[in-house]
């Protein structure tokens, strides 16, 4: 049997998440695969790292086994695994340092799955050219919608398709909010809501100012329209000033207001926006509720492809199914 190890750097939410699902598609990947897939590094920023070479029971994993002096780059230079998954948090406006472990690991030859996509949005030509050149896979459904798949979609099943443009809902944090906003409730509240539930961060901020929106048009972009344009050249309005008076007003014109995302190449240059729009009561982007989201691929040679978002229990499972689906590929891709 085969077996795969990975490096999981980064083990928050996400990391977690993955580690148990992996768990209830054991028999799965054996049946299918022949192959056993074992965790054996695992890094934090404030516990440090641990590097099991016959692989780190996650069920039994305590404080104590973590060497605080040990680093992301220790697990990555360690060379104890085949698939680094980057699962750090983002800094939007640099990418970093995820991108530099991401480069790393390409370097030594390793695969590579991101959740994070600051990689993506910054660097994505650059790492996806390293990666060929390794012979490796340099993976990252998990970016955009989480697990929903979008790449694995046009890549699969776009084949030959020009993508003239994607455009979407892509923030569900704002678009609940302007859910909630719409009922009635206050802008604040409405936030405190997110949190209370969970999937609104302690800093909003980046969720609320169109950052993360920005960032995953970027990636979306780099990737499906094979450009090169970061976050920071997104042309990007935040929700932070809509008031309930603009929601209300909105209505009484039988339109509400969503938070669109569009990209495309004009006149031989990447064009992303960002913004707040009236569209009309009844059409795509006001059907999507609460949490949802989606996203329209436009190609030239099949019109457009919608995907929707849909809410789910417990969420993260969305994202995490995004990393083992890219776990899968690479088994796919690499068997016998
Ligand atoms: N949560 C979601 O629903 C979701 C959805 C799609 C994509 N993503 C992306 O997935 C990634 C992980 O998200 P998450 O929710 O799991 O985040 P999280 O819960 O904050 O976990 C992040 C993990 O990374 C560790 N870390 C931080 N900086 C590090 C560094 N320099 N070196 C090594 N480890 C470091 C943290 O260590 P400590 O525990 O010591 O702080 C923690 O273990 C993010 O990039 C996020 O944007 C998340």
């Amino acid at each position: 049997m085969k077996t795969i190890r990975m490096a999981l750097i980064g083990y928050g939410n996400v990391g977690q998440a993955f580690a148990r699902m992996l768990k209830r598609r054991e028999d799965y990947l054996k049946d299918t695969f022949d192959a056993k897939a074992i965790i054996t590094g695992i890094c934090t920023r404030s516990r440090g790292a641990v590097i099991r070479e016959n692989g780190i029971d996650t069920e039994a994993l305590t404080d104590d086994m973590f060497d605080k002096d040990k680093d992301a780059f220790a697990v990555i230079e360690s060379g104890e695994y085949d698939v680094m998954m980057e699962l750090t948090p983002i800094n939007i406006m640099t990418g970093q340092p995820a991108t530099d472990h991401v480069r790393r690991a390409l370097d030594l030859g390793k695969h590579v799955i991101t959740a994070n996509k600051g990689p993506v949005a910054w660097h994505y030509r650059e790492l996806r050219d390293l990666a060929k050149e390794k012979g490796v896979l340099f993976l990252h459904e998990a970016t955009v919608m989480d697990g929903t798949p979008v790449y694995n979609l046009a890549k699969e099943t776009l084949m030959g398709c020009e993508i003239t443009e994607v455009s979407g809902i892509f923030n569900a944090t704002t678009n609940f909010i302007l859910t909630e906003m719409e009922k009635g409730v206050s802008f604040e509240d409405a936030v405190e809501e997110g949190r209370r539930q969970g999937f609104v961060e302690a800093d909003a901020s980046m969720d609320i100012d169109g950052w993360d929106a920005a960032a995953k048009l970027t990636a979306l972009m780099n990737v499906l329209m094979d450009v090169q344009i970061t976050p920071l050249e997104i042309d990007r309005t935040g929700i932070g000033e809509i008031t309930r008076e603009d929601i209300e007003n909105a209505g009484t014109q039988g339109k509400r207001i969503k938070l669109l995302c569009r990209g495309r190449v004009e006149g031989g240059r990447p064009v992303g926006v960002v913004r707040p729009t009236l569209v009309d009561e009844g059409s795509l982007p006001t059907t999507m509720q609460g949490t949802a989201s989606y996203v329209t691929i436009d190609t030239d040679l099949m019109g457009a492809t919608t995907i929707i978002e849909e809410p789910f229990e417990p969420e993260i499972d969305h994202t995490a199914y995004g990393v083992l689906s890219d776990l899968l590929r690479i088994l796919t891709e690499t068997k016998e």
